[in-house]
């Protein structure tokens, strides 16, 4: 497992990644996709799982989903779940906001 930190403080992050938008940031190697509704970071894979299409040209939902810009499939933020049977499930990595950053949990 690999930890990476966005940001040095807490309104910092805010700033990065407002709040209902997705921000694609790099992570050593790997970009990903980062969300937040209040005070809950998502953390996301770029790629979507069905066609690969990029999720940081999605939307965000009410229901704390991502809704993918091509196929409009929705991935739940917090499980990953898709809402359709023939698609995998989004990859989602672990968040931690602090007053030092926001540490992200990339497996290796
Ligand atoms: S590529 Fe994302 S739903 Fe089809």
């Amino acid at each position: 497992m690999k930890t990476f930190i966005l940001g040095r403080t807490k309104k910092e992050v805010e700033r990065l990644v407002p709040e209902g938008q997705i921000k694609t940031v790099r992570l050593g190697n790997t970009k990903i996709c980062m969300s937040r509704i209040a005070d809950n970071y998502f953390a996301f894979e770029q790629a979507c799982p069905h066609r690969k299409a990029d999720l940081g040209k999605g939307t965000i939902n009410k229901f704390k989903e991502v809704i993918c810009p091509l196929h409009e499939y929705r991935f739940d933020l917090e499980t990953g779940r898709c809402n359709q049977a023939n698609c995998s499930d989004l990859k989602i990595f672990k968040t931690e906001i602090s007053e030092e950053g926001l540490k992200i949990y990339m497996p290796n």
